[in-house]
């Protein structure tokens, strides 16, 4: 199937009890990246007029990031048509929404000052020329992806999921940084992210699966403290990166 119609059927989804426990997800999915997107640029003195979302899905990362007056300007992009009408569903303030092909923005080069690549670079055939695609519209670009290349992703079940929700690409911290040097960039301010309780005991109904998510959780983060890199070898953590462009 081809990725365009992979993501419209995902979007499309008829079941409204699921699409309402998925809009939950993602909500709580933008809190935490927006945190992330924030602390980068904070550690970087980044101030952008104009941040471009590049794969933003429904807008629920841009959405928070207005929320938050993180840019006057900001604007959406995504493969997904069904997903920016979801988007432009949303009336929000001061963002503006656009289907593209996947490959090219239509903007001209500098067009923004910031470009975001959030849980993206993971679903596409080839993340590099996404990243340069990134690079070209803005100088500086924060990327954020699972680092799934860890034993526990490894195992047959873990890899299947990825795969149902489309991942394509399973990284490790050192492949991000190559991508980014391959596109020209240069990482300025990087963080990993073990996930909240919140995200593990998502979806877990009763006391004992909430109970068991609330312990992987615990020992994640506890793991995650003591040895930030050890821990990305065992399980995924989440990875974002800000980095300038040499340009
Ligand atoms: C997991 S969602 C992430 C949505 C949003 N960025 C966020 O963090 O909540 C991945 C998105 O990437 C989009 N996508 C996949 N391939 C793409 C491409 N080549 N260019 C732009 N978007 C793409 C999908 O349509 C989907 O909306």
């Amino acid at each position: 199937m081809d990725q365009t119609r992979f993501y419209d059927e995902a979007y499309s989804e008829a079941d409204p009890a699921a699409a309402r426990g998925y809009g939950e997800w993602r909500a709580l999915g933008a809190r935490t990246k927006a945190d992330h997107v924030v602390a980068l640029l904070e550690r970087g003195g980044v101030r952008p007029r104009r941040l471009v979302e590049i794969g933003c899905g429904t807008g629920s990362l841009l959405g928070e990031l207005a929320a938050r007056a993180v840019a006057p300007a900001l604007e959406g992009f995504d493969l997904s048509p069904a997903a920016i009408d979801i988007a432009r569903g949303q009336g929000l303030t001061g963002v503006r929404f656009r289907a593209f092909d996947g490959g090219r923005v239509p903007a001209e080069d500098g067009a923004y000052d910031v470009a975001v690549l959030s849980h993206v670079l993971e679903h596409v055939p080839d993340p590099g020329a996404l990243l340069a695609e990134a690079a070209r519209l803005a100088s500086w670009v924060v990327v954020e992806v699972p680092l799934e290349d860890n034993r526990s992703a490894a195992r047959p079940a873990k890899r299947a999921e990825a795969a149902r929700i489309g991942h394509i690409q399973f990284f490790d911290r050192s492949a991000v940084r190559a991508l980014c040097a391959g596109a020209g960039l240069a990482v300025r301010a990087e963080l990993t992210d073990p996930l909240a309780r919140a995200h593990q005991s998502f979806g877990a109904t009763g006391t004992r699966a909430r109970a068991r998510a609330a312990v992987k959780a615990g020992v994640r983060r506890a793991a995650w403290r003591v040895s930030p890199r050890a821990a990305e070898r065992a399980f995924t953590v989440h990875y974002a990166c800000l980095a300038r462009s040499r340009s």
